[in-house]
């Protein structure tokens, strides 16, 4: 049986679920080809923090839940993202993700490829195979497609130093939030809560998604790779400029361009030279309170929800990814 991210045995009321959510993905996963099938299980089985589908099932708890279904569109959710990791890292060309290879280093390309291919098709499955409401399938469809926008507004700005703080949350909005606010909405309205219920979910997942990915940027410029698990300060020298960058440069741009318009030949010692000015004019603690807004924001709207016990899991959960160090 896989374990899942020992962050959760703080809240073992979702321990039994979660663990269920990977045995079920594990399930789904026989293609005819090896390397494609073995790879996707080690991935699966390689620790992410399961923030998607956790989200999903504390939702679907203000009505009286079926576990077995909520559990089957938790693990739809959790494959949607794992498939976009897996192709984020042939975009990203990335060699690590949780502490070891990535598919792409390990296998190639081509299996990358084909591994997030299947596992959108095993998305479409368990979603289509667990509800009969087109409206949660349609949802699906276009939290994908904003998702693929946000990634594509992201390849159209690359080394663009001109680039806003809004253009960037117009993108992380696309890349990240959607799916945040999608598992949100899918656990409020599949369990039985009416649209208008959903919505606000769905509202509630965007903020806690936008705070979630600003978070993330933010580690990327503080901590190591080691404790990422994922390569770090690889993002400016591909040209994707965020927020703790963004907001550095803003009034200092004289200082960065020099070292930005080397691109992808900027040497570390550039990077290092970036990275000081970013913490220098406070791109750090800017992001830091630009995440704090959208966690605020996340956590009004979690307030006026119904008193159930999840709701208290919902508050905890929101506010320690704001202090999150991995
Ligand atoms: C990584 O998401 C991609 C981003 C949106 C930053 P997570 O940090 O949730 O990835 P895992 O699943 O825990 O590895
Ligand atoms: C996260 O992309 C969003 C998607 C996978 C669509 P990033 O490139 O920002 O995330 P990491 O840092 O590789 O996890
Ligand atoms: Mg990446
Ligand atoms: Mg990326």
């Amino acid at each position: 049986m896989t374990k899942i991210n020992p962050m959760w045995q703080q809240y073992p009321e979702l321990v039994p679920n979660l663990t269920a959510v990977l045995a079920l993905m594990k399930k789904h996963i026989h293609t005819d080809d090896r390397a494609v099938t073995e790879a996707i299980l080690d991935m699966i089985n390689s620790g992410g923090k399961l923030l998607r589908p956790a989200y999903c099932l504390l939702f679907s708890q203000f009505k009286p839940v079926d576990d077995k279904k909520m559990v089957a569109l938790a693990a739809s959710i959790e494959t949607l993202h794992t498939a976009t990791l897996i192709h984020d890292d042939v975009v990203d060309r990335a060699l690590t993700r949780r502490n070891i290879a990535t598919i792409q280093a390990r296998f190639g390309q081509d299996v990358a490829v084909y591994a997030g291919d299947y596992l959108f098709v095993i998305c479409f499955q368990l979603l289509a195979n667990h509800t009969s409401d087109l409206r949660s399938i349609r949802q699906n469809a276009q939290g994908m497609e904003k998702i693929l926008n946000g990634e594509l507004s992201q390849k159209r700005m690359r080394y663009n130093y001109e680039m806003t703080i809004d253009d960037y949350l117009k993108q992380i909005q696309g890349k990240t939030a959607q799916l945040f606010g999608l598992a949100c909405f899918v656990g409020a309205y599949e369990s039985g809560n009416s649209l208008s219920f959903s919505r606000q979910c769905q509202k509630i997942g965007l903020n806690i998604g936008m705070a979630f990915q600003i978070m993330d940027d933010l580690l990327d410029y503080s901590q190591s790779t080691a404790t990422l698990g994922k390569p770090v300060l690889e993002d400016v020298r591909q040209g994707v400029y965020s927020a703790p960058l963004l907001l550095a440069l803003d009034q200092h741009q004289g200082e960065f361009i020099p070292y930005l318009e080397k691109r992808a030949n900027m040497t570390a010692a550039d990077i290092d030279v970036v990275t000081k000015l970013v913490t220098q004019y406070s791109g750090l603690e800017k992001a830091h309170a630009l995440a704090a807004s959208y966690t605020d924001k996340a956590l009004k709207g979690l307030n006026k929800l119904p008193d159930i016990p999840a709701k208290a899991s919902l508050l905890r959960l929101t506010k320690q990814l704001l202090q999150r160090q991995f």
